[in-house]
């Protein structure tokens, strides 16, 4: 094969890399060490639990956390996508295999009896089990089950917020106590940060400017995943075009085929919130103001006025999607476009 031109690591781009540095993340990397820390001292940690949108780094989050932990302390630890092993049996397969070294006949044995392999592994030994996309479970029963075994923590991940909400009571009560740590979206430059370290580890020096990473991170709407794959897509291009650099026109061509997982949310929003976007697209402004240019915008459009409780409300909503940025408040409130 002909000596890349282009990619130095393609790993660096797949799914399952866990980058050896996170960015812009302090505050989260913080709450799940916290919570966790109790391991340390033979107590048993608060269960944790994850909300964010696609593309926020939950899941490289989480496992890059529990991959650090496991350096310092023994726990036993296993990772379970519910979407990809959406049975309960497969979930606890999973668990049990990856919580015990010897092998586990996998035909005729029963929930139960995988429930108790569990169980007879975390005799003396904490576990860690990181549920994602738990809202994907088709059987709520196991995660009962998991909550009941005093031995285990567990982090669960959901891209809907209120995921919780549609469980039974009972569940919900016994994660009452759980940590809820949130994930928002990215800011612009927080995924050129993000998308220059993958340059740096992926690809041959000099192949891609901070201009074009730019370009890439604006057009990734808060979701790192996004940034990387266009990344990744326009540097293969390249290497299958053998340029010698990644071009603005393969970066231009790469941008739509990596699809929109923002798009969903824009759907959603009323004319009003439509209207406030636009507005904070060009600049960021403080309430008043953006109140003001709102009532005038709308008048034109032959939209009804809105009280000011309801702006506040329309706020507060964007703010909760992830689309707007408030810092200060009361009157000073300034709202910017995520
Ligand atoms: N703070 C970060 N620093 C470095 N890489 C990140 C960060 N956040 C996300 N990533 C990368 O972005 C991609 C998406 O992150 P992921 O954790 O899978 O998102 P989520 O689980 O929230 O959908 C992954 O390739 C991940 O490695
Ligand atoms: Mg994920």
């Amino acid at each position: 094969m002909e000596e890349p031109k282009i990619i130095k690591n393609p790993e660096v781009f797949e799914e399952y890399f866990i980058p050896t540095r996170i960015l812009h993340r302090e505050d989260q990397l913080m709450g799940i060490r916290n919570d966790l820390k109790p391991l340390l001292s033979g107590k048993k940690p608060r269960n944790i639990v994850l909300y964010g949108y696609p593309g926020t780094g939950k899941t490289c989050i989480a496992k890059y956390v529990v991959d650090e932990l496991r350096k310092e302390f023994p726990a036993l630890y296993a990772y379970v996508n519910c979407w990809k092993e959406e049975s309960g049996f497969k979930i606890l397969y999973n668990i049990s295999k990856n919580f015990s070294s010897s092998f586990i006949q996998r035909k005729g044995i029963s929930k139960d009896e995988l429930l108790d392999i569990i169980e007879r592994k975390i005799q003396g030994i904490q576990g860690i089990v990181i549920l994602d996309e738990f809202d994907k479970l088709s059987d709520e029963r196991i995660l009962y089950d998991l909550l009941s075994l005093s031995g285990i923590t567990l982090i669960l991940i959901s891209n809907k917020p209120n995921a919780l909400q549609w469980f039974d009571p009972r569940i919900r009560s016994r994660l009452s106590s759980a940590d809820i740590i949130d994930f928002p979206l990215y800011k612009t430059e927080e995924i050129l940060d993000i998308l220059k370290d993958r340059r740096e580890w992926g690809l041959i020096p000099g192949t891609v400017t901070v201009s074009q990473l730019e370009r890439i991170a604006g057009a990734s709407e808060g979701d790192a995943r996004k940034g990387i794959e266009i990344l990744r897509i326009a540097s293969i291009e390249a290497e299958n075009r053998d340029l010698d650099k990644i071009t603005d026109d393969v970066i231009e061509k790469s941008i739509p085929k990596v699809p929109d997982t923002q798009k969903h949310k824009l759907d959603a929003l009323n004319p009003y919130q439509k209207l406030i976007l636009k507005v904070l697209n060009s600049k960021p402004m403080d309430s008043g103001n953006l109140f003001s240019e709102l009532q005038s915008l709308s008048e034109k459009q032959g939209l009804e006025r809105i009280v000011d409780r309801t702006f506040r409300k329309y706020m507060e909503r964007l703010v909760n999607l992830g689309l707007v940025r408030a810092s200060g408040k009361g009157r000073w409130r300034k709202y910017s476009k995520s």
